[in-house]
């Protein structure tokens, strides 16, 4: 199967990158953490990962029952640049949960008729019910972040976005609905190594959008535009929590940690639940 962008990865990547993102990725040795502000120089050991996931799986699942029996509704959004990673840790956290009671939801563009309603309409149907976990693979977020990139939306509706969101949110906690706000940050050498291993990989290639080629060419545009949003959305009642991602690894287990972290169910781990790294996942001041 050829692709409509067929080789527009790699021809960015050689000739459009700029050249620190080109040098970083000529040398990459494999395992090697591309960002220089990352706080490893490699990625986790696999076997340790392993352990961790394994044993936070575990802890998912009790916390699975937990929700069922106490009627808790819980509601993760998942944002973060294209490669960034929200699709892989989405997949980790409902590996071994019932998908009757663990939603994935990722919708696509609005059709005219959801263009048409109020923004967050749709989004809203969407919404845990007594009982279930819904993980959010972007979110209404896009408003703040891809749409305002790609001039989905008006200025204006933007602004209505920003104006409804802070009331929008306190709803839906008021309502006792559990929200938790990942932001995925992934350096742009990374991205970029990610997308090319996904233009090389049949079994990949699926997640490569018009958006994400296009994408490569407005990095700055973004980071404008998650810095904003960030600031504009980080509320006492649902604040974000930013994880560096440039290790998938760590990345993952710190996602895992936080749900339950935030989470009074029976059984719990306290001790393995609550080692989070503070050095990759934190509030929007870690964000770069
Ligand atoms: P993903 O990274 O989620 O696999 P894409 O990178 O293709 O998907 O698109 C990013 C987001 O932009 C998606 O949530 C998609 O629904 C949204 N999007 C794409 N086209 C439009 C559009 N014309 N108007 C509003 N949103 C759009
Ligand atoms: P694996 O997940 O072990 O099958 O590796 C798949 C590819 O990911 C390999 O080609 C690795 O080089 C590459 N890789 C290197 N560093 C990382 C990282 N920090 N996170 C994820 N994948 C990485
Ligand atoms: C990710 O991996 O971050 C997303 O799920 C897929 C994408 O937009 O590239």
């Amino acid at each position: 199967m050829s692709l409509p962008f067929d080789g527009a990865i790699s021809h960015f990547a050689t000739h459009d990158a700029p050249p620190d993102v080109q040098a970083a990725l000529a040398g990459a040795k494999k395992g090697e953490i591309l960002s220089p502000t990352y706080p490893y120089a490699t990625r986790m050991d696999k076997d340790d990962y392993e352990d961790t996931l394994r044993a936070l799986q575990i802890e998912l699942v009790k916390l699975q029952s937990w929700v069922k029996e106490s009627g808790a509704r819980v509601c993760v959004l998942f944002e973060g640049r294209d490669a960034a990673g929200k699709g892989g840790t989405i997949k980790r956290v409902r590996a071994n949960l019932n998908p009757r009671t663990t939603r994935v939801v990722a919708l696509s563009k609005p059709t005219d008729r959801e263009a048409s309603e109020w923004y967050f309409q749709r989004y809203i149907r969407q919404l845990p019910a007594g009982g279930e976990i819904t993980l959010f693979d972007r979110s209404w977020y896009n408003r703040g972040v891809v749409e305002h990139v790609f001039e989905f939306c008006a200025p204006s509706e933007r602004e209505a976005f920003f104006r409804q969101l802070p009331e929008f949110e306190a709803m839906l906690v008021d309502e006792g609905i559990h929200l938790v706000k990942f932001w995925l940050n992934v350096g742009r050498a990374e991205q970029l190594r990610r997308f090319l291993r996904r233009e090389k990989d049949p079994l990949k290639q699926w997640k490569l959008s018009w958006i994400d080629v296009e994408g490569l060419k407005k990095w700055d545009a973004y980071t404008g535009a998650i810095s904003e949003t960030l600031t504009r959305s980080h509320t006492k009642v649902a604040p974000w929590t930013i994880i560096r991602s440039d290790d998938k690894r760590r990345a993952r287990l710190a996602a895992i940690r936080q749900i339950l972290s935030g989470l009074d169910y029976t059984g719990k781990k306290t001790q393995l639940v609550s080692a989070l790294d503070p050095q990759v996942s934190g509030g929007p001041d870690i964000w770069d």
